[in-house]
Formats: structure tokens, sequence, C-alpha cells
């Protein structure tokens, strides 16, 4: 009898209490700056100066010192660590802090926020500098073709064959912090029921696909997730 394989989502909430905003709260990014102007390829097109500006924002936020990984993607960390099935962490987040609290397997599927991408070489490479036009590429030399390995509205997100491999094989769906509002990512919930998995939705409130999960707990992720976490480990006797 293999043990169970699990898939986790995270979306912004996950890492609201290491200090980063989220989109959709009262207080989220998109209640800032509007989509249009600066996650699309239409507004990199437009204006670049803007949407490098916007993530260069993000990306000194992100490497400011005080912001940390917190206790729900350590917790994260130590399940992959310890559990004897499979276990693939997909986030929708761009920042580092899954990275950062030890999580191994792990695709993000948005992006990411310290990595830039050369529109004229197609490399990818490091990049905790601020971006811009004059910059060129480590690889190629280039100038002008720099752009955030971000993946924008409108744009196919990153390995989601492995996503759906692992969706359609899986036990156990855990969706942390994410609203349920952007697909594919909120269409994960529907593929890993239909795969025959238990779902559980951990949020500070119900998402938008709340009706697809046999079980959702409400409340900070930092309380819920360890404590998840623990019980899942208990279960297995680890
Ligand atoms: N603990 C748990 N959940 C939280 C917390 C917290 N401390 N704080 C906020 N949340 C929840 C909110 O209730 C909300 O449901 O996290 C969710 C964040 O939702 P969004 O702001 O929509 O972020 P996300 O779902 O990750 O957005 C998905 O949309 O704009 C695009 O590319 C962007 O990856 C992003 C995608």
């Amino acid at each position: 009898m293999r043990a169970p394989s699990i898939v986790v989502l995270t979306g912004a909430g996950i890492s609201k209490e290491s200090g980063l905003d989220t989109f959709r709260d009262a207080d989220g990014i998109w209640a800032r700056v509007r989509i249009e102007d600066v996650a699309t390829p239409e507004a990199f097109a437009r204006d670049k100066a803007r949407v490098h500006e916007f993530y260069n924002q993000r990306r000194r936020g992100l490497l400011a010192g005080n912001v940390a990984p917190n206790a729900a993607h350590r917790a994260l960390a130590r399940l992959e660590e310890a559990w004897p099935g499979d276990f693939l962490l997909v986030t929708q987040n761009i920042d580092n802090l899954h990275e950062r609290a030890g999580s191994k397997r792990l695709v993000h599927m948005h992006g990411e926020l310290l990595k830039a991408r050369c529109l004229h070489c197609g490399n990818v490479t490091p990049c905790e500098e601020d971006l811009a036009e004059s910059r060129a590429c480590l690889v190629c030399g280039q100038l002008g073709g720099l752009r955030p390995h971000v993946v924008w509205f409108g744009e196919m997100p990153l390995e989601m064959e492995r996503i759906e491999l692992a969706l359609a094989d899986c036990d156990l769906f855990v969706s942390i912090g994410t609203s349920g509002n952007v697909y594919p990512a909120a269409g994960f919930v529907a593929e890993a029921r239909a795969a025959g998995a238990r779902t559980v939705e951990l949020n500070l409130e119900p998402s938008a696909g709340r009706s697809l999960f046999h079980e959702a707990r409400h409340g900070l992720a930092t309380a819920l997730v360890p404590a998840f976490v623990d019980e899942l480990l208990a279960q297995c006797g680890r």
C-alpha cells in the first residue's frame, strides 16, 4: 500500500504574515495598481519603465531585511521532508519564501520575482537588482530585452504538465492562502477531486471555490498550516 500523494497549492495569503501584500484583500496590490497597467504583455510593450518600476518596488520589498518565511512556510517544508509519499508544492507566489523555508519539490507556476528573462536569447538569470531597459542580459549581453521572469495575465503559467500529472495522481489536495479567482490554479481543486483526492482549504475566509472542498478551515495560515501538518504527520506515525 503506497503512502498517499499530496499536492499543495499556495497563494499570496501564505506570505501575508511575512509582510508581503496579497492582491485582492482590501489593502491588496490590485486596490492600488491596475492589472492592465503593470501585469500584461501589452502593458510591458506600452510602458516598460512603468512595469519595471512596479516589479522593482516589489523586489526591493522582498529583499528588505524584515521579510522572512513564516510558520506556515516552514510547516510545508517540514511536511515535504517527513512525508513518505509523493509531494509537490505548487505556488502562485513569485516570492522566494518557500525556498528560504526549505521547500524543494516546488513549482512557481507564475514565475519568480528574483529572476529575469531575456527576450533576445530566452535565458533566465538571477535578478536581485532593479531591472531597466538599460540593463544588459548576463548571457547574450544585449540591451533592452530583460523582463521580469513573471507570468502575466494572458500568458501560460509554467510547468503545467508537471502540475497536471501530480493532480491526476494525488490523494490529498490542500489549498492555502488563495482566493480561487485566477485560473488555471483555481481549477486545480476540481481536477484533484476528479482524480479522487480529498480536498482541503486552509484560508482566512472562504474562497471562490469553497464548495469544491471536502473540508475548509478558516483562519491565519500561521495557525492553520502547522496544526494541519502536525495532524497529517501524526496520522502516518511521523
Ligand atoms: N492567512 C491565510 N489566508 C490569508 C491570510 C492569512 N494571514 N491573509 C489573506 N489570506 C487570504 C485571503 O482571504 C484571500 O482569499 O489569501 C487570499 C489571497 O487572495 P489573492 O489576494 O487573490 O491572492 P492569490 O489567490 O494568490 O492570487 C492569485 O492572482 O493577481 C494574480 O498572479 C497573481 O498569483 C496571483 C493570482
